[in-house]
């Protein structure tokens, strides 16, 4: 096991009603408020009026930033990095999912920059500082909401390129379950995908580590399990959307990391399905993780499925270890096409076998991508083909 620090210093507001601290937690940073948001569902649940109305009662002023589409764009962020500066905002206030998050991050650290935000991606530009962030979350998915990450799309170059850093930690995050009673259950179902990746990309690691760990992702797992199909067939259910919610922010608030390595597989080849066909990415991953399960099991790798299989989906500990990893992969199967009710091909999503070796060799990075199993270019081909 190796070394880790653990520091996540994100001031957590839980539960309903809480609401009532904004204003003091924005007026810590200054008067001038950002307020940022996606594509109006914070119009049509009443949250922009509740929240505006505690922005004005702490006497701060308001400007607003409207727009940020799913798998945002770098064009938002250069827009919201401009107004911080025209306006000299000393807070952002973030309201919405993943996207509306992520997006406003990189504004808050382009407000600090003179170069084009698209720098901190295409050149890797140094992230020295940001402005601060407050979120208000409404759906449970990314994690973003608890850690310093933020994935901004280009379209122009089609790329999607996440990155993180440290000063893009928010500074405190509003969790409401209520708040997420809204949320389709197509939505539901692809933050449910995302979570259980999130937990997976850090589970599934040979080395060896801590059993705890171990087991707070496996009830973190069952947890989603158990509450994702709840929540999609009666959205109001508070139990369910809170259990998801604050799932949703350990899963990837870098606790699980502690000890292990660090290399992803599913998400840096999920990135490019969506920099090219904009779907939605617990979808994509949905569809690539029990692929790249069934690629990487061999001998070498039997046992972790083995204990994922008989610690998560309760599979027979007596079966042979191959049939218990064999039977752990049609579970998960079963569990994002069959119960979440995703869409399971390729074919069915409209990715095109044309863009495969693009594709796949991004995700790369042109070289070998590390992980649970490095996967070269046409490693990452041959999963792609299993998904069609
Ligand atoms: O834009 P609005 O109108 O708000 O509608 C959104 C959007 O259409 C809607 N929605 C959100 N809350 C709602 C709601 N609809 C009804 N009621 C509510 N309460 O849901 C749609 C999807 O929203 P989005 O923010 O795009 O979803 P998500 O939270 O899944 O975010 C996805 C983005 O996050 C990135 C993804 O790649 C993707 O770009 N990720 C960010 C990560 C991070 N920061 O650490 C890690 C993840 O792995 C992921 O890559
Ligand atoms: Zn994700």
């Amino acid at each position: 096991m190796n070394n880790f620090i653990y520091d996540i210093p994100v001031r957590v507001y839980f539960g309903e009603n809480q609401l009532c601290h904004l204003g003091e937690e924005l007026s810590k940073y200054g008067k001038r408020v950002l307020l940022t948001y996606g594509g109006g569902s914070i119009k049509k649940s009443g949250l922009y009026d509740a929240v505006t109305k505690e922005i004005k009662n702490a006497g701060l002023e308001l400007y607003e930033l409207s727009g940020i589409a799913p798998n945002p764009r770098i064009d938002s962020v250069r827009d919201g990095a401009r107004m911080c500066k025209e306006h000299n905002i000393d807070v952002l206030l973030a309201v919405g999912g993943g996207s509306t998050l992520d997006a406003t991050k990189w504004m808050a650290a382009g407000a600090c920059v003179e170069h084009d935000p698209w720098d901190f991606f295409s050149k890797w530009a140094p992230v020295e500082k940001a402005l601060p962030v407050v979120t208000i979350l409404t759906l449970a998915a990314t994690g973003s909401e608890m850690d310093s990450g933020g994935v901004i799309s280009n379209p122009e170059t089609q790329d999607k390129i996440g990155r993180l850093a440290d000063p893009l930690l928010p500074k405190a995050s509003f969790l409401d379950p209520t708040l997420t009673y809204s949320v389709s259950p197509y939505q539901t179902a692809c933050g449910a995908a995302d979570m259980m990746s999130h937990i997976m990309e850090v589970y599934f690691n040979m080395e060896p580590d801590l059993y705890m760990l171990d087991c707070f992702m496996e009830g973190m797992m069952k947890t989603i399990i158990k509450y994702a199909p709840i929540a999609m067939q009666e959205p109001d259910n508070y139990e369910a959307r809170a259990n998801l919610m604050w799932t949703s922010s350990w899963a990837i608030n870098g606790f699980v990391n502690g000890g292990k390595q660090q290399a992803w597989s599913c998400h840096p080849m999920e990135h490019e399905l969506s920099a090219i066909y904009d779907i939605t990415h617990g979808l994509g991953l949905a569809i690539l993780t029990p692929r790249w399960m069934k690629y990487c099991l061999d001998e070498t790798t039997v046992s972790k499925y083995v204990q994922f299989g008989v610690n998560v989906f309760g599979i027979d500990a007596n079966l042979e270890p191959m049939d218990i990893a064999k039977q752990s992969i049609e579970k998960l199967s079963a569990f994002f096409f069959d119960t979440l009710g995703l869409d399971n091909t390729f074919t069915k999503v409209g990715i095109e076998e044309k863009n495969f070796p693009v594709m796949a060799k991004k995700a790369c990075g042109d070289g070998v991508l590390p992980g649970f199993k490095p996967l070269a270019q046409q490693d990452i081909e041959k999963i792609f083909a299993m998904c069609r």
